[in-house]
Order: structure tokens, then C-alpha cells, then sequence
């Protein structure tokens, strides 16, 4: 057989035993009886021992060594071969014992976390985020890194991102949005106390249905469930699954929950399943991930086209609730500014304030500047400073967010870039398809979902996310567009006489 289909083969077979993992995982967060947890950590543990025994054996090097001389590859065979390669290197570094307590110790601290996060007592969780934190830092070690040592754990989730790149903008960041921020503090405020009265549960989920379906998400290839975090899980393009969660007094939540997940979810099951097991048929980097979400969830899901179509639908779920409620006041609802506790709840402006926090305790952390007890105090600390919140409880502050308990360090800055590639990105498509606001504001969202698998879906890791971003927009990312977005958007809504 040809090596580069022997090649295909391999990565078809390590593909069912990763995303046999991820049905592990999902019904892990999603179904699983508390009692059956450590049963689990350890039916886990095994098949990661088995997948990292897998990729790193010898033939698969010798293959990969082989097919990068090989002249005869195409474009896109090349760059599986490029990728899958990278990979390889990297899981080469990595002993059994390490990826074996790193397995464990992820599902130690996931089950610690939640208790603590329920009983309001993050000693309950410390010891275990202080062994992710340990492995966290030796991986660092093994995986080598210029400049800051968070760069290697950067670069796994948006390769390419470094430190020395990440820091200006965030401070670009802080030098713009705060003062934007403290500007719309000053003007008249919104009205959104609707938001918040008694919303019916079932009818809630009912609702999230029928907007999903509208955006072109495809239930034969994918369902919905109820889980704490919100998120997107994917076996393959033809099974790909979100979680929301619903708040029976604060409406917004599971709008903007299943609205971001279902973004996700498109570009999963937009990828071609005839690469399965291939970096062709995987999400380019996290940054592109989020980029997706937030399209939806903030370029769309909150502009006032969209809900002058879909006002409709809640007015009739809900009619008590919103019956002196038109579109336009709910548009300004779901779109005021203001400093809040939880991150997954925020405005799209203040929500980089969040992150930010997070990616400066992150760095300090890993560099070892101050270790995880210390996380309480300075975590309130940063909420006064950036945020000017006092954070009444850790269940609330510290404990908010599932991912150190998943051993995710260097993952939360891809969640700005997400918002900065999705306003790039909107703007394009603005250009590109003739009346787009006018066709979101009468239900017709296919369209921009076609853009969207023809410029960015199909590729898979085909491009590098930079790369992607250049053929798509012939820039590089730029904090321009965000900062133009939401000065237009929100200057319109804060100073409608201006
Ligand atoms: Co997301």
C-alpha cells in the first residue's frame, strides 16, 4: 500500500480512539451518577495511555519522516503530513507516566472543583489544582519554549501565539475599552429589568430549538443537553454536541449559551468527514474556534436585525413577561453595558476585562510568581481594579470556571482573539454577500452560513489560523475591527441623539 495512505489509515484509527475519549468525557459532564467517578477517571486514564502508546510508536515517526521527503504529496496532503508530524514531535516529549497522572489528576481536580464550587470552599479544590498547576509547569519543561514559559502552552491551543505578542494587545485592550466602558457608564442607562422575571423552563429550551434550527444547525447530525459549563463536543462531523444551561430568572442565559455553542457546533459539522482522523477534517486553532461562536452569538445573535426577525418568537413564549416589550428595547436589554461577577454572563465589551484577569494570573502562576493559594485574594483583588466588583463569595470569583480543573492553561486568551477574528471576519462577509443585514433581519441566515463553510469550514487546519485570516480579509487580525464594531454599535444604543 502507499505510505500516504497507510498514513490515512493510522490517523483514522488514533481518530475513533480520541473520539471515543470525547463520548467518555461528554457523558462524564452531561449523565453521569456521581458515585461512578472514580471508575471513570480510571476507564479514561487507560484509553489516553493507549492513544499516546499509539501515536508515538516508532513506524508512525518513520512514516512521517518518509512522507516529508516525499515530492510526489499535494497541497493538502502535505500539510496533514506537516501537521500530524508537529503533533508527533510534541507527543514524543511526553513520557506514559506523565499523560497517565496528568489523566487522573484532571479528573480528580474536575470532581473537586464542582464540589467546591457547590459548597462555596475552594480548599476542597486546591490540593488538585496545585498538582495540574505542578504538571502544568513541568510540561513547560518538556515541551521547551522561547521567552515566557505559558508560550508553550500557548502554542497548543492558537500556535503561533506568543507572550511578547498577546501582551500589547491586551494592553491595546485596557487603553481602549476602559475608557469606552467608563463613557457608557456616564450616558442614560438601559432598561433590562424584563430579563429577569420568572421565564419558564421548558419553554426556554423550546426556544433555543427553533433558533438553532434557523441558524442551520443540523439535529440528525447533533443534540442538545443541560450541563453546568456550557460547551461543544465533536465524534466526528456527522455527531457533533452542544450543552446550554437555563436560568428560570435571567433570560439571556440560555440564549447566548446555545446561540455561541450552536457557532461552534457549525464549524464542527461543517468540516469534511471524509477526512476524519486528518488535521483536514480538524478546527484550525481555538482563537478560530471562538471566532465562530462569537460570529454568531455576538455579530448576529445580538444586532438588532436579528431580533427584529425573532422578537416574535419569545413575545409568544413569553407574552406575559414581554408585553410591553418591543424588539428594539430588548435589542438595548441584551446588549447593556455593565461590569458583572461572572464571565460567561458578560456584555461582549466588559468580558475582555475577564479575560485579561485570567491571563495575568495564568502567566504568573506558570512563572511561578505566586502559587495557588494565593488565587482568592489576588482574584479579588483583579475584579476591584479592572472590573470594580467586589466578589462576595470564591463560588463566585475563584471557582467560577471550569477549565484549570481540565489541566486548560493558555487557553482563555483565545477567547479575545475569537471576538477579534469575529468582527474581522463579520466585516468581510459584509462585503461579500449583498444585503446581509437585511436578510438576517428576515430569517434568511443560510447565506452567511455558506460563506462560512466556503472560507472557513472546509479547510480544517489546512491553513494556519493567521493564514486563513489573510486569504480571508487580506489583513492580518486587527484590533481595528472590534474597537469599529463596537464603537458604531454602541455609541447608536448609549447616545442615539449624537
Ligand atoms: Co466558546
Amino acid at each position: 500500500m502507499e505510505d500516504y495512505q497507510i498514513f490515512a489509515d493510522k490517523m483514522k484509527e488514533l481518530g475513533d480512539i480520541k473520539y471515543a475519549l470525547s463520548v467518555l468525557n461528554w457523558d462524564q459532564e452531561v449523565n453521569m451518577p456521581e458515585k461512578g467517578a472514580p471508575f471513570r477517571a480510571g476507564q479514561m486514564a487507560t484509553l489516553t495511555g493507549i492513544y499516546h502508546k499509539t501515536y508515538t510508536k516508532e513506524e508512525l515517526g518513520t512514516l512521517l519522516s518518509k512522507l516529508s521527503q516525499n515530492k510526489s504529496l499535494d497541497f493538502e496532503q502535505k500539510r496533514n503530513v506537516e501537521a500530524v508530524k508537529k503533533d508527533y514531535d510534541n507527543y514524543k516529549k511526553y513520557s506514559l507516566e506523565f499523560v497517565t497522572e496528568m489523566s487522573h489528576s484532571v479528573s480528580e481536580a474536575f470532581q473537586a472543583w464542582h464540589k467546591a464550587k457547590n459548597e462555596d470552599d475552594f480548599s476542597i479544590y486546591a490540593p488538585k489544582l496545585e498538582k495540574i498547576v505542578q504538571l502544568k509547569r513541568e510540561e513547560c519543561e518538556l515541551l521547551g519554549y522561547e521567552g515566557h514559559p505559558y508560550n508553550a502552552l500557548l502554542d497548543q491551543f492558537e500556535e503561533g501565539a506568543r507572550v511578547k505578542d498577546i501582551d500589547p494587545l491586551f494592553s491595546d485592550v485596557k487603553k481602549q475599552l476602559v475608557d469606552f466602558v467608563k463613557d457608557l457608564s456616564e450616558a442614560p442607562q438601559v432598561e433590562d429589568d424584563f430579563m429577569y422575571k420568572k421565564y419558564d423552563k421548558d419553554k426556554q429550551w423550546q426556544v433555543t430549538i427553533e433558533l438553532l434550527k434557523q441558524m442551520g444547525y443540523d439535529f440528525n447530525a447533533g443534540r442538545q443537553d443541560i450541563s453546568t459549563h456550557p460547551f461543544t463536543t465533536s465524534f466526528n462531523p456527522r455527531d457533533v454536541r452542544i450543552t446550554t444551561r437555563i436560568n428560570e430568572h435571567n433570560l439571556s442565559e440560555v440564549l447566548w449559551s446555545s446561540i455561541h455553542e450552536g457557532g461552534h457546533a457549525l464549524y464542527e459539522q461543517g468540516l469534511k468527514s471524509k477526512y476524519y482522523g486528518l488535521p483536514q477534517s480538524e478546527a484550525v486553532s481555538l482563537g478560530i474556534h471562538e471566532s465562530q461562536s462569537r460570529l454568531w452569538e455576538n455579530n448576529v445573535g445580538r444586532s438588532s436585525a436579528y431580533w427584529q426577525h425573532n422578537f416574535k418568537k419569545l413575545s409568544t413564549a413569553f407574552p406575559e413577561n414581554l408585553k410591553n416589550v418591543n424588539a428594539s428595547d430588548f435589542y438595548k436589554a441584551m446588549n447593556k453595558v455593565q461590569s458583572s461577577l461572572i464571565r460567561t454572563n458578560s456584555d461582549e465589551i466588559t468580558y475582555h476585562f475577564h479575560i485579561l484577569i485570567r491571563y495575568e494570573i495564568e502567566k504568573a502562576l506558570i512563572n511561578k510568581e505566586i502559587e495557588v493559594n494565593d488565587l482568592p485574594q489576588i482574584w479579588n483583588e483583579k475584579y476591584k481594579q479592572y472590573l470594580n466588583i467586589d466578589v462576595p463569595s470564591d463560588a463566585k470569583g475563584v471557582l467560577q470556571d471550569i477549565h484549570w480543573s481540565h489541566g486548560s492553561i493558555g487557553y482563555f486568551p483565545t477567547y479575545s482573539l475569537g471576538s477579534f477574528y469575529a468582527a474581522q471576519f463579520f466585516a468581510q462577509a459584509q462585503k461579500d454577500i449583498p444585503q446581509l443585514e437585511e436578510k438576517i433581519s428576515t430569517g434568511q441566515l443560510k447565506p452567511l452560513l455558506d460563506w462560512l463553510r466556503e472560507n472557513i469550514h472546509q479547510y480544517g487546519r489546512t491553513y494556519k489560523a493567521h493564514e486563513l485570516c489573510k486569504r480571508i480579509t487580506g489583513e492580518e487580525l486587527d484590533f481595528k475591527y472590534f474597537m469599529d464594531y463596537a464603537d458604531r454599535k454602541y455609541k447608536s444604543i448609549y447616545f442615539p441623539n449624537d
